[in-house]
């Protein structure tokens, strides 16, 4: 086998990636990003390592989150912040739940490409080539929109640099506050759900009032008030990460500068083609997302590619496959893995697989649909006797209206209210929230019933 290098990619076959028709303008873009500075440093993509690899473990809990696709329109700081501040909101809830830190990774700053299910789109009898994400083409539908231009890698770098520069400025300001607790619930309906809710505000406010009273209140607000908070996107569009690839000096290994961590998609995981290739050879921790059409051989062959050194917190594998799905999917590739032992972090994205047309033709997804799939994976891994250690969401700070439910129910008829989304439908604020509550739940009734069979 010849040996790894950035540009190795390019002697497999892709998909999903765009046919560039000036190569010179390619190479121009690709020339000038290679001059760029990464975005993110290897001494944070080890430290995120570790923390995945805890997760793995049981020790941590990762929350991964953001949009769909990042756009170049929608690009603003109070976007950044809000998305921000629901996650932190977030993992201060599962925190509470799971009594262990929550990893914070954004969608965010990179998050541009978009694998999509057919090469053109149809609208009202005319066919164009279809939107691959701002990095690549224009989504509006023109001919001269959606061909594939380089240049637009430039504007994602600076989008995504500024992203970075916001995300570091926020993670030391102290930005979202937990003594805000009750107020995250008070949109929250009456009934049941809210009642819950407010009980653990309760505990969690509690908790901080003992603090303040104990005299701990100087070093814990230093520590609420600077968060970790990583970066992560698809690996897609190799020309855009092998440019921003360089060697860390100090382990003398390739790091992948585009991002802290980077996933393959569910279309471009083939084991022998180029997205599996570049991934494999830089030290980033690596997604890989596992679909209905994952075979336990295939898995089998990619955590060995992917992470031949067995690395604790190298190879997250983000479930996806629909509600009600899980249990036909995920038990073979569980035992799989624990067969050739590979040590990985399993963690749940409940969305790709639950996406559906509405009865007013938006593409939404079901609240409920949402909360099944993880609670499907969490009763999976129970069974196995593995580690739930985490979940992914397209999510947003803002109050759109893209996914139906939720206590503050969006209804089929609300879509088209709000309706923002560059790809997918995202989870709105609200949602969010709620859902990290009901995760929260089911983290600590998995704990205690481990506790009680550990008990007996
Ligand atoms: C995504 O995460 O946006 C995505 C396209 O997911 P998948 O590859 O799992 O379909
Ligand atoms: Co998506």
């Amino acid at each position: 086998m010849s040996e790894w290098q950035k540009s190795t990619w390019r002697q497999k076959p892709r998909v999903q990636m765009p046919d560039y028709t000036d190569a010179n303008a390619l190479s121009a873009v690709e020339a000038q990003l290679s001059k760029y500075p990464p975005l993110v440093f290897a001494g944070e993509a080890r430290r995120l390592k570790q923390h995945l690899g805890a997760a793995g473990r049981g020790e941590a809990f990762l929350l991964q989150g953001g949009d769909c696709a990042e756009s170049f329109d929608q690009f603003s700081a109070d976007a950044i912040r809000d998305t921000f501040k629901v996650m932190l909101q977030m993992a201060m809830v599962l925190t509470y739940a799971a009594k262990v830190p929550v990893i914070k990774v954004g969608r965010m700053a990179g998050q541009f490409a978009k694998p999509r299910s057919a090469p053109t789109e149809t609208v009202n009898g005319v066919e164009l080539p279809s939107y691959r994400g701002d990095i690549i083409n224009d989504l509006a539908f023109t001919e001269a929109s959606r061909v594939p231009d380089p240049k637009r890698m430039l504007q994602a770098y600076t989008q995504a640099a500024a992203t970075v520069n916001l995300l570091r400025a926020f993670s030391t300001g102290g930005y979202a506050d937990v003594n805000q607790v009750h107020a995250w619930t008070l949109g929250f309906a009456e009934g049941e759900k809210a009642e819950r809710y407010r009980e653990m505000a309760n505990r969690i406010s509690d908790t901080l009032d003992f603090m303040k009273a104990a005299g701990i209140n100087n070093d814990t607000a230093h520590t609420l008030q600077s968060v970790e908070f990583y970066t992560s996107h698809e690996g897609l569009l190799l020309e855009y990460e092998e440019a921003l690839t360089r060697l860390d000096s100090t382990s003398g290994k390739w790091l992948a500068g585009s991002g802290h961590m980077l996933w393959i998609g569910d279309r471009t995981r083939q084991p022998d083609g180029a997205h599996v290739e570049f991934l494999s050879g830089v030290q980033n921790p690596i997604g890989l997302k596992c679909g209905p059409t994952t075979t336990a051989e295939d898995l089998k062959v990619l955590t060995e590619k992917l992470n031949p050194e067995n690395e604790e917190g190298k190879l997250t594998l983000i479930a996806r496959f629909g509600a009600g799905k899980a249990g036909e999917h995920l038990p073979r590739l569980v035992q799989a893995v624990k067969e050739v032992g590979a040590n990985v972090t399993w963690v749940c994205d409940p969305m790709h697989g639950n996406t559906i047309k509405s009865a007013t033709g938006y593409k939404t997804r079901p609240f409920e649909s949402v909360l099944r799939e993880v609670r499907d994976f969490f009763g999976v891994h129970e069974a196995e006797g593995t580690i739930p250690g985490g979940v992914h969401f397209e999510m947003t700070g803002q109050d759109v209206t893209e996914c139906t439910g939720g206590v503050r129910a969006v209804t089929d008829e609300d879509l088209s209210d709000r309706y923002h989304t560059a790809c997918d439908p995202r989870l709105n604020a609200s949602q969010s929230l709620e859902l990290a509550f009901l995760v929260a739940e089911e983290i600590s009734q998995l704990r205690d019933r481990t506790a009680t069979r550990a008990a007996v």
